[in-house]
């Protein structure tokens, strides 16, 4: 049995919907952890296209059981959006369930979202405008609505309305917005309570239960590790912790019970929204990328700015998540380019830094120090083992995995399930040492 973590190694969209699903075929559970609607995850299964954004990636498995766990924060309204849509594409979800103890992200933390963007001006965020950032925010304020408060909203109308009521006040003097009508909200989310009523469980006990019977749990995370709240460019993050200690707390479950924790990365780099981003491209190669890896977001449809690999924020993610493999996807987007540039450094102040600068300031004046690759240019999305790709591509994955100092598990060369290649099972194979006998570091 193997409990595995799947996290997002650069800035979210690596392609984790896609490894997720690939590796539900052996887990009997799947749980997201964290995040909300601002996660968008493409799965692509015999020719069809499915986008999902709170329910985990393993709903396509019928007997895979799928849990929203605690950290995650549920918009009502879109998650019975994503669960009709599922049911129009013949996708049963008699196997999710929603922990009780997530937050409900409301009417008023979208408008706040949006309005917060608009009042920073020349600092926002570049936010999805999903309401998350105020969501998360009451919750830590410790004023958030939770599932339990939803579906016993009969119970205990007084507290949903003292807080439309409380931020009523904030829409009304802040912004000058007009308020919202409590008795409305009550109404239309006692409709969304009645609905979603059967779905709602005690997540962190039915996970336990499940670690108990010796299943396999698979976490998928949501965004990625440099959009993590304490540990990402902030203040250009989200607002919850995607990496992989998140995963324990979101789910609520203890460390111990992890076996594997996989890191996805594309195999160049991308990020939507603002924030620096040092090996962006502006230029042509930065628009084939955009074009050719499709690259517009799955939740707002915004086009996603494209650049190299970076291999400072990959060894970073390599540390900050303890990672024992990577999932390096979307090979086969590279395919045509002459030569392909990795970021191994950056220049800042005159200095030569190999380690992510956590401080905001110097991350953004950091230029990237590159290593030129020779390219392929033939095409990559047919091949199923390592040694059916052309050398330069074994050699550009080979540089990558020495880079990041972390062995390559799996690779991805086009959006189908079957468009992978398995380097080393994952889940099933040896676990990598990290100490030899004597307890000393094991050197890769
Ligand atoms: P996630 O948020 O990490 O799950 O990633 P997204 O689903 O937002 O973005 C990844 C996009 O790339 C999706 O449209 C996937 O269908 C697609 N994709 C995933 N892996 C590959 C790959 O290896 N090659 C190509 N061409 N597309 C891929
Ligand atoms: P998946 O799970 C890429 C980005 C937004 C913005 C910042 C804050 O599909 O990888 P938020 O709405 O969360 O307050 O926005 O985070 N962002 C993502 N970028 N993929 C995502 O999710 C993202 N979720 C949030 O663009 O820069
Ligand atoms: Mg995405």
């Amino acid at each position: 049995m193997a409990n595995v973590i799947i996290i997002g190694a650069q800035w979210g969209d690596e392609g984790k919907g896609k490894i997720t699903d690939l590796l539900s075929k052996s887990a009997d559970v799947v749980v997201r952890s964290q995040g909300g609607v601002n996660a968008g995850h493409t799965v692509v299964v015999q020719g069809q296209t499915f986008k999902l954004h709170l329910i985990p990636s393993g709903i396509l498995y019928p007997n895979t059981e799928c849990i929203i766990g605690s950290g995650t924060v549920i918009d009502p309204r879109e998650l019975l959006k994503e669960i009709d849509q599922l049911h129009k594409l013949n996708v049963s979800t008699k196997n999710l369930y929603i922990s009780q103890t997530a937050h409900v992200t409301m009417p008023y933390h979208r408008i706040l979202d949006q309005a917060a963007e608009e009042r920073r001006g020349k600092y926002r965020i570049g936010t999805t405008g999903r309401g998350i950032g105020p969501t998360y925010s009451d919750k830590a304020e410790r004023i958030g609505i939770r599932m339990l408060d939803l579906i016993y909203c009969d119970r205990y109308p007084e507290k949903i309305e003292w807080t439309i009521n409380y931020k009523n006040a904030v829409l009304e003097k802040l912004y000058g917005l007009p308020p919202l009508n409590a008795k409305e909200i009550i109404e239309e989310y006692r409709g969304y309570a009645e609905r979603l009523r059967p779905y709602v469980v005690d997540s962190s006990l039915k996970i336990a239960q499940a670690v108990k019977q010796k299943k396999n749990i698979l976490f998928e995370g949501a965004q990625g590790t440099l959009l993590d709240l304490d540990h990402g460019t902030y203040p250009y993050v989200t607002s919850s912790n995607p990496i992989a200690g998140g995963a324990c707390v979101g789910a609520g479950v203890g460390p111990t019970i992890i076996d594997r924790i996989i890191g996805v990365a594309k195999a160049y780099t991308t990020r939507v929204g603002e924030g620096p981003f040092p090996t962006e491209l502006h230029d042509e190669i930065g628009e084939y990328l955009a074009e050719k890896g499709a690259e517009y977001g799955t939740t707002t449809g915004r086009r996603r700015r494209c650049g190299w690999f970076d291999g400072v924020i990959g060894r970073y993610a390599a540390r900050i998540n303890g990672l024992d493999c990577l999932a390096i996807t979307k090979l086969d987007v590279l395919d045509e380019l002459p030569e392909i540039k990795v970021c191994v450094a950056y220049e800042v102040d005159g200095e030569i830094c190999r380690e992510f600068p956590i401080h905001a300031l110097k991350f953004a004046n950091c230029k990237p120090v590159y290593e030129t690759l020779p390219g392929w240019q033939q095409p990559t999305s047919h091949c199923r083992t390592l040694e059916e790709l052309p050398k330069q591509a074994q050699d550009y994955l080979k540089f990558l995995a020495e880079l990041m100092e972390v062995p390559i598990a799996i690779v991805s060369v086009g959006a189908a399930r079957e468009q992978t290649i398995i380097v080393e099972d994952p889940i099933h194979g040896p676990k990598r040492a990290l100490l030899d006998s004597k307890g000393k570091p094991v050197k890769s």
